[in-house]
């Protein structure tokens, strides 16, 4: 069930980019191009997703909240383009295509990454019919958690650690940081929008930090041992890159069990919503036994 609502979802996201990054005929439309190539490609959507999903349980009302759906997507998709570039991952395959810069090269990739960082910035602002204080809050949140205190701080550690053996201390920091502060932004800026009480802000914070880890110990498990055309993009990318991950100190069975219970810490986190966070629940168990 939980994968149709994601995909119904992503059907919707799809259109409504439509009214946000709309064809351009100008003469710098090569980084137009790349830019809505990669947004367009697909993906699992599952950050705006969230956001959409907290904004209801906090009693957000309408679509009131698309704005900064989109710009949580911009963001990631541009941490996707540049994660892929030769001087970090060097993958040629993202979202069962041809990455940015295999397709537009890497100047024009590199450009297209910054353009959807910026943009991101600007259609957030952009927002109608939310407080403005509580927009201001939110944009602060996301610039703070997908910054170098953040996302930004998280992959500047995993590029340190190429090579070298970290132990779980620097696993779990670089895991939180890559991965787990954008899903933390995607959860708490929801609640935030829809003017959550800070119980209510807490609960989806403790919930967001169990997700996020386990999602990406789960991402290492299908660099391992998944399969590439369901992925997407290529397998055994990080021991290629010589990468330090859950699974290279750990083994998958560890991490199996790492990740199951992270998604029941995460699953309890959200008990004081009550039945309303069913979904998001299961959401949770649908994101760590995924295939993709
Ligand atoms: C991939 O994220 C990168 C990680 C942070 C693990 P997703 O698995 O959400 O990728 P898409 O958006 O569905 O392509
Ligand atoms: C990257 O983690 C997380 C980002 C911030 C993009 P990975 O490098 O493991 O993500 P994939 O496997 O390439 O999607
Ligand atoms: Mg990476
Ligand atoms: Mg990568
Ligand atoms: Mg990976």
């Amino acid at each position: 069930m939980t994968e149709i609502y994601l995909k119904k979802y992503a059907d919707f996201f799809e259109e409504a980019l439509n009214t946000f990054y709309s064809e351009k005929n100008t003469s710098y439309k090569v980084v137009l191009d790349a830019m809505s190539y990669s947004l367009r490609l697909g993906g699992k959507r599952v950050r705006p997703y969230l956001l959409r999903q907290f904004y209801s349980l906090c009693g957000g009302e309408n679509n009131f909240s698309i704005n900064f759906e989109v710009a949580i997507e911009s963001i990631h998709t541009y941490s996707l383009i540049h994660d892929d570039l030769p001087c970090m991952d060097d993958d040629d395959m993202r979202r069962g295509k041809p990455s940015c810069h295999k397709k537009y090269g890497e100047a024009y990739a590199l450009l297209a990454g910054d353009g959807l960082l910026t943009e991101a910035f600007g259609i957030a602002a952009k927002t109608e019919n939310i407080n403005s204080e509580l927009v201001v809050k939110a944009l602060a949140v996301l610039s703070e958690l997908s910054g170098v205190n953040g996302m930004i701080g998280g992959q500047t550690i995993d590029l340190l650690s190429e090579g070298k053996t970290v132990g779980e201390e620097v696993l779990r920091e670089i895991c939180s940081l890559k991965t787990g502060a954008l899903i933390k932004a995607a959860c708490t800026i929801g609640c935030i929008l829809a003017n959550a009480s800070e119980k209510e802000i807490s609960a989806a914070t403790k919930f967001a930090e169990c997700l996020g880890l386990a999602f990406q110990i789960e991402d290492d498990i299908l660099d391992c041992i998944g399969d590439e055309q369901k992925l997407g993009k290529p397998i055994h990318s990080d021991e290629d890159n010589n990468k330090s991950t859950f699974v290279t100190v750990f083994g998958i069975e560890e991490c199996k069990e790492k990740v199951d219970t992270l998604t029941q810490q995460a699953k309890d986190a959200l008990n004081i919503f009550g039945s309303k966070a069913d979904n998001l629940k299961a959401l949770a168990d649908f994101l760590c036994n995924r295939d993709y």
